[in-house]
Order: structure tokens, then sequence, then C-alpha cells
């Protein structure tokens, strides 16, 4: 399904990691398609500092990139009269739901999660529990909603394939309460990071962050790797592999013609990375004056997170009830007469 595909209110959800200021593989594999989505469904966007905990031990680390990620969307274009907001653990039923959903679970599920693979490779010295049960918390987060689309970068593909899963298989054990979901992809589903070759990620320090200060943002756009086999100014580039010429299909609707400069030499890599820079910060500048706008008046991130936080209530605790009634938890009127103890 495309962003644009969805015309009747559907239900979506999607998360986000408290990682501090959004970087552009953030914007453009994910956050494009929050804000296009927030129109005209049902949709609801999470801080997910729960998981966030895998990684990070530091309260005050945490507490402060949730401001920051929150007021980054805000400033993006979420908007709260739209789409709602808010912190994983102001809605502590997630990880009940997580815990019910995780029951049915086999272990070599999340044991063969490539993200735990690499977190054992990244981390050896903290592969801690909740590292292995990551995804059960996140088809948590989308079941507890009932969501159907989930607008993500590729990389979180084989979460969503894994939710399937596990949603599959409790529906298929106690009913079908749960629905299952689909990811939904922006058409830069995976945008590498200033080394050109991994995926652009702030673990990995490779990222173009959307707020830092211009010089800093130039300084990372002009780090960025291009094309390695282009040694001398006068040899040809090739745009289908240089990671900025890449990105200039995002910022102007003459990449095509730069890519043409890169071919025929007629421009450097220098030139093109100024340009580049220049885009980025042009793109992004109402989005920057909104973000010191917002930051100016105190508490407003906070009260649209709790405001987020108490919207959802209802439903998260209807789909709790309804998770225990199936599963047997909780008193009823009276046993079934007759049935034997065993
Ligand atoms: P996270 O915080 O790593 O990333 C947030 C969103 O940004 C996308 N993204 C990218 N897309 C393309 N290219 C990149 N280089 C790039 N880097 C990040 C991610 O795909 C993601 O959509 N596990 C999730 C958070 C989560 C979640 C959920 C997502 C928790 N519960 C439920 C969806 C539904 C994560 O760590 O995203």
């Amino acid at each position: 399904m495309s962003a644009t595909a969805a015309r009747t209110p559907a239900r979506v959800f999607s998360g986000v990691q408290p990682s501090g200021l959004p970087h552009l593989g953030n914007y453009l594999g994910a956050f494009r398609n929050y804000i296009a989505m927030q129109e005209g469904n049902d949709e609801i966007i999470c801080i997910v500092d729960y998981h966030a905990l895998t990684s990070t031990h530091d309260a005050e680390l945490i507490r402060r990139n949730t401001y920051e990620m929150a007021l980054g969307l805000l400033a993006l274009g979420l908007d709260p009269d739209k789409a709602v907001l808010f912190r994983q653990s102001d809605r502590p039923e997630h990880a009940e739901l997580a815990y019910l959903l995780s029951t049915v679970v086999p272990v070599s599920w999340v044991e063969r999660t490539p993200s735990f693979k690499e977190k054992k490779r990244t981390q050896p010295d903290d592969v801690n529990h909740a590292l292995l049960t990551y995804p059960v918390l996140q088809t948590a987060d989308i079941a507890i909603y009932k969501c159907r689309y989930v607008p993500v970068g590729k990389d979180q593909a084989a979460h969503l394939e894994l939710a399937r899963e596990i949603i599959r298989a409790w529906n298929v054990r106690y009913g079908a309460v749960f629905v299952e979901p689909e990811a939904v992809f922006t058409d830069s589903p995976i945008v590498k990071g200033t080394d050109g070759i991994q995926k652009m990620s702030k673990s990995l320090g490779n990222v173009v962050e959307i707020f830092a200060p211009e010089e800093v943002i130039r300084k990372q756009i002009t780090s960025m790797v291009t094309d390695t086999q282009r040694i001398l100014r006068t040899d040809p580039g090739r745009p289908e592999i240089c990671n900025v010429c890449q990105l200039h299909r995002f910022f102007g609707d003459d990449y095509e013609t730069i890519w043409e400069g890169e071919r025929t030499a007629r421009t450097g890599c220098v030139d093109t990375k100024r340009l580049l820079a220049d885009r980025v910060l042009g793109a992004f500048s109402e989005a920057r004056d909104r973000r010191a706008e917002l930051a100016a008046r105190p508490g407003y991130v906070e009260e649209v997170l709790r405001a987020g936080a108490e919207r959802l209530a209802p439903m998260a605790r209807e789909t709790l009830r309804e998770t225990h009634e199936r599963m047997g938890l909780g008193g009823s009127e009276a046993p079934a007469a007759g049935a034997p103890a065993s």
C-alpha cells in the first residue's frame, strides 16, 4: 500500500526510539509517511522509551532524548490534533501485553531475529533479556491498538514479519482478537549513512541530523563518502552508487541534471555535497524555526505526550480486558459446574 492509497480511516501505528535528534534516515524512511498518513487515518505515534532501555542505561539521557525526538516530530509536521503522539512508558499496558503475547512465542523465533544477532555482536557485554524479547514488545505496541498499517523503514521489515507471525499464533490459539499488521514503506526505505555503506543510524555515528546546528550539518554532509572509484576531479562519477547523488533525489526536481554533471565530470563531488547541504538546510528551515518556537513554550512537549497517553487509555485497557478474558485470567461469575479439578 502506498501512503496515499489509504482512503478510508485506517488504524496506523509506528514507533521510534528516543535516540535524540532525528536524522535523514528517520525522515526519508519513515517520518515522511507518519506526516502523510496522519491525514484521514487514525494514527498513533509512540516514542518507545521501554525499548531504549535495551541499550541505554542512563536515565537522564533517555529522558532528554525522548523530549528531543518528540520535539523533532512535532517540528517536522506531526500534528497532535490529527495524530496521537505519546511515550510508551506512559501506557504500561504495552509491557503487560508483551508478556501475554510472549507465551505463544517459541524462543527460536526471537533468537533468529536479525536485530538480536546484530546486538549480540555490537553490545557483547550487555546481551540482556529484554533484547531477546524486543520484537515481542514491538508486536504488543501495534497489537494493543489493533493497528493494521505500520509506516517504517526497511530495517524494520523482519520485526513486522515476526509481529504478523506472533499475532497469527495468538489468534489461532485464543480467537481472532488482533489484527495482522502490514509495513508501509516510502520510496527511500533504506537510507545509507555518511559512510555510504551501512544504513544511516545514530549508533553507527554516520548520520545527518536534521536539527543540528548549520555548521554541523555542513560538516556531516561534506564528510560523506561518494563514489570511491572517482579519484580525480576529472574522473566520471557514477550517480547510481553515489549516496550524495541518491539523496539529491529528495531535495529538488533537477537531480537528473545533477547526476549528468557527475557523469560527465562537469561537477566535482565537493560541489555536489555543498549543493546538497544548502538544499537540506533549505528544506528543513521552516521545521527548524518551528522547533525553536515549540522549544520556547515551557511544558508544551510534555503536555502533548501526556494528553496522547490519556487518549489511548480506554483502548489499551479494553484490549487487555479482552485478552485476559480469552486467556482465562481474572475472575468469572462461577467456574463451569461440574468441571473436574485437574
Ligand atoms: P528506530 O528508532 O530505529 O527508527 C525509527 C524509524 O526510522 C526508520 N529508519 C530508517 N529508515 C530508512 N533508512 C534508515 N537509515 C533508517 N533509520 C531509521 C526506521 O525503520 C523506523 O521506522 N524498533 C523500532 C521502533 C518500534 C516500532 C514499534 C516501530 C518500536 N515499536 C512498533 C513500528 C511499530 C526502531 O528501533 O525504530
